[in-house]
């Protein structure tokens, strides 16, 4: 028997009816048609499937669409607004972090986390923090590099989605005198960045 599921992806909030066994990387991918996020094995080996729900990275192929009932979903579709690309994404385009690219989203995703928890990171962080994300074709060394070169060009903003009470978010609140979750809810749905 089919469920209903609610889902605020990227800002957008979608209702469908599932089936409780889809895999919330086939939800984002087949229903809702955002293919940026990719399926390299199934088996939460390889990364590509990275997302953020509720601001915490999670690989979409370990859990169910139903799990994520209720949950702000947050994929590389949704990191760039208007004509800008995240700093993230500027970082790999800049330091040539990807070849075939088909590792690069679940890898921007989980930079994504890695910088939200930790903005500077040593070479030593970067590469733990990446060690759940396999990439075929780089060596890493480029990707390194991206990571550093997005953490020189980064801030706390750019790390808000909606519901989200992390601490770069709360940061941010605090400098500009509002609710960290007016911030979030900015940050996610009207593209100020
Ligand atoms: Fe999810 Fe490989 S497809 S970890
Ligand atoms: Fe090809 Fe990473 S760029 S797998």
């Amino acid at each position: 028997m089919n469920r209903s599921v609610t889902v605020t992806v990227n800002g957008a909030r979608h209702q469908r009816e599932v089936e409780p066994r889809l895999l919330l990387v086939h939800f984002l991918r087949d229903t809702l048609g955002l293919t940026g996020t990719h399926v390299g094995c199934d088996t939460s080996q390889c990364g590509a499937c990275t997302v953020a729900v509720d601001g915490e990275i999670a690989k979409s192929c370990t859990m169910f669409a139903v799990q994520a009932d209720g949950a702000s979903v947050t994929t590389v579709e949704g990191l760039a607004s208007d004509e800008r690309l995240h700093p993230i994404q500027t970082g790999f385009w800049e330091e040539h972090g990807l070849q075939c690219g088909f590792c690069t989203p679940g890898m921007i995703m989980a930079v994504w986390g890695l910088l939200k928890a930790n903005p500077n990171p040593d070479e030593g962080q970067i590469r733990a923090g990446l060690d759940g994300n396999i990439c075929r074709c780089t060596g890493y060394e480029h990707i390194v590099n991206a990571v550093q070169h997005a953490a020189r060009n980064h801030e706390a903003a750019d790390y808000g989605v909606e519901g989200d009470t992390s601490a770069g978010v709360i940061r941010e609140a605090e400098a500009r005198g509002l609710e960290s979750g007016e911030v979030a809810v900015r940050r996610a749905g009207a593209g100020e960045r």
